[in-house]
């Protein structure tokens, strides 16, 4: 039995064969990885951080994720590049995400709101490592990031059944 083709629309098709920003950087400011690369759905961002203006100056990616994963980690890209990380944390939510990808399936908000999640992952890396943390960001994690999250958990969970699976 075939399976229908996910009803992806032309942007989002066409950033996923030629996605912007692709690839590792060997100078990054702060590496972020969020998803899970026991089931694939992985994605890492590599970014360049002014210390002085607090701005992106450089973001690049890799996502051993779907289409619609690809496509949004690419306009993460493009919409974030230049912007000071709080306008960043502040604007680059999933809708927005979303609407400048021109919607994404709904079966596959999860990819998308993954590659926010990881961008706001790549942030909170970012003044944690710094050791102090602005008032603009919260102490709670954000949506985006609560489903990184998730997604970790459950796939930790699935792995280790299938480990105990194997083991009987
Ligand atoms: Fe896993 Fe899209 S990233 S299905």
């Amino acid at each position: 039995m075939s399976r229908a083709p996910l009803p992806y629309n032309p942007k989002v098709l066409d950033l996923f064969r030629n996605p912007k920003n692709q690839g590792k950087m060997d100078d990054a400011t702060v590496v972020a990885i969020a998803g899970n690369p026991a089931c694939g759905d992985m994605i890492t961002y590599y970014v360049k951080i002014d210390d002085e203006t607090e701005s992106i100056v450089k973001i690049t990616f890799e996502s051993y994720g779907c289409a619609a994963n690809i496509a949004t980690a690419s306009v993460v890209t493009e919409l974030a590049k230049n912007l000071t990380l709080k306008v960043a944390w502040e604007t680059l939510t999933w809708n927005k995400v979303n609407e400048a990808v021109g919607g994404l399936p709904s079966v596959k908000s999860h990819c998308g709101i993954l590659a926010v999640g990881a961008l706001k992952r790549a942030i909170r890396i970012f003044y944690e490592k710094r050791g102090t943390l602005p008032d603009w960001l919260p102490k709670e994690h954000t949506f985006e990031e609560k489903q990184a999250l998730e997604e970790e958990q459950l796939a930790d969970t699935l792995s280790k059944k299938l480990k105990v699976e194997e083991e009987k």
